[in-house]
C-alpha cells in the first residue's frame, strides 16, 4: 500500500442498513476505507455497491448505522455536505450540465465562485489540474461536445478542484476505452500516493487486480469478504461474489454456416456533425455466424449500427436482409423484417425509463400475438408474458408497477436482451452487450447470444472488449476511421494483432 496510513480509517461505515421499497440494498454493512488506498468494491449487479457509495457521498441517508469520518460520527444532509467534508463521487450516470463549459461546471455549487473566484482562474485551475493528474481537458469546451471519457475527466477534476480527500468512482471504466482506463488507473494511483483515498467499483477482476490495494465484496446487500488485493485470486473473488463457480461461455469451433442473412454493400453513413462516419464498407453475415466488429470507440461503429437498423438513413450503398433491400426502411420496418438491436446505452435508446419492466418487455412485440388479438390489446398477456420473461431471463429486483429505471444496471441489460431475442430475429446487432455486467449476468447474456446463433440467426457483435470478441466471434472485422481495415477468422485473431489494426496500422495484403 502506498501513502501513509494511520489506524483510524479515513471513513468508515458501521452496521449500515438501507432499504428501498422493502428490499434491503445494504444490510448491516460495515466498511473501512484507509488513507492512501485504492479500495475496490466488487459484487453482482444489484448487490448494493452504488447504494453503499451513495450513502458515503451523502445522496442517501442510512436507515440505521453510522458514518465515521476520521473517527468522528457524521451525518450528511446531502451530497453538498459530504463534499464539504471531503467526500466526492462520480456517479454511474453523470450529472454534468451539457450546455455549460467545463470551467462553468467546475464553478457549479462551489461556495466561493462568483464571490472570490473569477472565470479566468477557473480556466487556469481546470487546465493545471488536468495536466497534473494526467487528465487533459479543454476548459472552454461545452460538455455536450465531449466524449463520455472526457466528461468523466471533468467529473473527477471537479472533485479534485474541491480538494476531495475521498473520491468514489462508480464503475468508471464501463464507459472507457482500454487506453482511457489505463490512464485513469495512473491517476488513481497518483491520488492515493498523495494520501487521498479512492473507492473503485468495477466488474472486471483484472482491473481490480491491477489497480487496487484492497477489495470488499458485497452479495445481496451484505459484506461477504474483505481481502488485500495481492492475496486475492480472481477465481476466489468471483466465487465469493456469486456464491458458486462460474465459467464464461465461449464459442466452440464451428464449421458450416447457413446462407447469407445480412449483406452490406458500399455503405456510407454520416456522423453527428455532417462528416462521413462510415466510409463505404461491405461485409456479410451468414446464418448461424457471429461476426465481431473491433475498433476503438468513435471510429464509426455507432453510425454503422444506426445505418443498419434504420436509425439513420445511409447516404449511399445498400443493406439487404435475406436478399430483400432494407436500406431506406424505417425502424419499425426493420423490426418487422427481422432486425433486433441491443444498443450501448440502455436507458434512453434501449429502454423507456418511466415504463414498468413488463411494459418495456412488450415494447417491440405488442403489435403481435399474444399481446394483440385483432385490434385489441390483451392486458393479461402483458402480465403473463412479463412474468414468464422475468423468470426465464432471471431479471432480478423487479417490483410490479414500478418504473424499470429502478433496476440495477445488469438487470436492465438482461431485460433489454430478453426483449430483443424474444423477437426471434434473423439478425441480432449488439453493441457492447455485457458492458457493466457482473460475471453472472455476462454469462447469461453471452449464452443468449450463442443460443440466437444456434437458432440460426446471424449476429453482428460490435465491441471494444477484445476478450469478448475473441471468445464469441467466428470472424472479426476491424474498423478504423469509418473503414474496415482488417478481417480474419477468429482462429487467426490475437489481441495484439487486433490492437495494431485498431490503432490504424495496416497489414500487408496477402492474396
Ligand atoms: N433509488 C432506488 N429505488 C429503488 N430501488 C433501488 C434504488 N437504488 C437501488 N435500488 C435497489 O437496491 C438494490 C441494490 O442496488 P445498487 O444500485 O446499489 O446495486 P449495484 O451493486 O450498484 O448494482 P450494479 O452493478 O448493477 O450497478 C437493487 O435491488 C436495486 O434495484
Ligand atoms: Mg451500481
Amino acid at each position: 500500500m502506498s501513502g501513509e496510513s494511520s489506524d483510524t480509517p479515513a471513513v468508515e461505515l458501521v452496521d449500515v442498513d438501507k432499504a428501498f421499497y422493502g428490499v434491503k440494498a445494504n444490510d448491516q454493512v460495515s466498511f473501512q476505507l484507509a488513507r492512501g488506498e485504492v479500495h475496490a468494491l466488487l459484487g453482482e449487479n444489484g448487490a448494493g455497491k452504488s447504494t453503499l457509495c451513495s450513502i458515503l457521498a451523502g445522496l442517501y441517508r442510512p436507515d440505521a448505522g453510522g458514518i465515521f469520518l476520521e473517527g468522528r460520527a457524521v451525518t450528511f444532509k446531502g451530497p453538498k455536505d459530504a463534499l464539504q467534508a471531503g467526500i466526492g463521487m462520480v456517479y454511474q450516470h453523470f450529472r454534468l450540465v451539457p450546455n455549460l463549459t467545463v470551467a462553468e461546471n467546475f464553478a457549479l455549487g462551489h461556495p466561493d465562485v462568483g464571490v472570490r473566484i473569477k472565470q479566468k482562474e477557473l480556466y487556469r485551475a481546470a487546465e493545471e489540474l488536468g495536466e497534473r493528474y494526467g487528465l487533459p481537458i479543454d476548459p472552454s469546451a461545452r460538455i455536450w461536445q465531449l466524449s463520455v471519457g472526457e466528461q468523466q475527466r471533468v467529473e473527477i477534476l471537479k472533485l479534485l478542484y474541491r480538494d476531495a480527500r475521498i473520491l468514489i468512482l462508480d464503475e468508471p471504466t464501463a464507459v472507457l476505452t482500454p487506453q482511457e482506463s489505463k490512464a485513469l488507473f495512473k491517476t488513481m494511483r497518483q491520488m492515493a500516493a498523495e494520501g487521498r483515498s479512492v473507492i473503485f467499483v468495477s466488474h472486471k477482476l483484472n482491473e481490480v487486480k491491477q489497480v487496487s490495494d484492497r477489495v470488499t465484496i458485497l452479495r445481496d446487500g451484505r459484506v461477504v469478504g474483505e481481502v488485500a488485493t495481492r492475496d486475492a485470486e480472481p477465481a476466489d473473488l468471483a466465487r465469493t461474489m456469486v456464491g458458486r463457480d462460474l465459467e464464461l461461455p465461449s464459442r466452440d469451433a464451428r464449421t458450416g454456416f447457413g446462407p447469407t442473412v445480412l449483406a452490406v454493400e458500399g455503405l456510407r453513413v454520416q456522423g453527428d456533425r455532417g462528416l462521413e462516419a462510415v466510409c463505404g464498407i461491405s461485409f456479410e453475415v451468414r446464418a448461424g455466424e457471429i461476426v465481431g466488429v473491433a475498433g476503438v470507440s468513435g471510429n464509426g461503429q455507432r453510425e454503422l449500427a444506426y445505418g443498419l437498423v434504420g436509425l439513420r438513413t445511409p447516404t449511399s450503398g445498400s443493406v439487404a436482409l435475406d436478399g430483400v433491400d432494407v436500406t431506406r426502411a424505417s425502424v419499425l420496418e426493420h423490426i418487422e423484417s427481422g432486425f433486433a438491436y441491443i444498443p450501448q446505452s440502455r436507458l434512453g435508446m434501449g429502454l423507456a425509463p418511466g415504463l414498468t419492466t413488463e411494459e418495456n418487455l412488450a415494447l417491440k412485440a405488442f403489435r403481435r400475438a399474444p399481446y394483440t388479438k385483432g385490434w385489441r390489446l390483451i392486458a393479461a398477456a402483458f402480465r403473463d408474458e412479463g412474468a414468464r420473461q422475468i423468470q426465464q431471463y432471471d431479471i432480478r429486483g423487479v417490483r410490479l408497477g414500478l418504473p424499470i429505471r429502478l433496476l440495477s444496471g445488469g438487470n436492465l441489460q438482461k431485460a433489454l436482451v430478453a426483449r430483443e431475442v424474444e423477437l426471434e430475429p434473423r439478425i441480432l446487432i449488439a453493441r457492447s452487450p455485457t458492458r457493466g455486467l457482473d460475471v453472472g449476468a455476462t454469462q447469461a447474456v453471452r449464452n443468449q447470444i450463442l443460443s440466437e446463433r444456434d437458432r440460426g440467426a446471424g449476429v453482428l457483435l460490435i465491441s471494444e472488449d477484445l476478450d469478448e470478441l475473441l471468445a464469441l466471434a467466428d470472424r472479426i472485422l476491424v474498423m478504423y476511421e469509418g473503414e474496415i481495415v482488417g478481417e480474419m477468422p477468429a482462429e487467426e485473431a490475437t489481441a495484439e494483432r487486433l490492437g495494431l489494426l485498431m490503432a490504424g496500422e495496416r497489414e500487408e495484403v496477402s492474396p
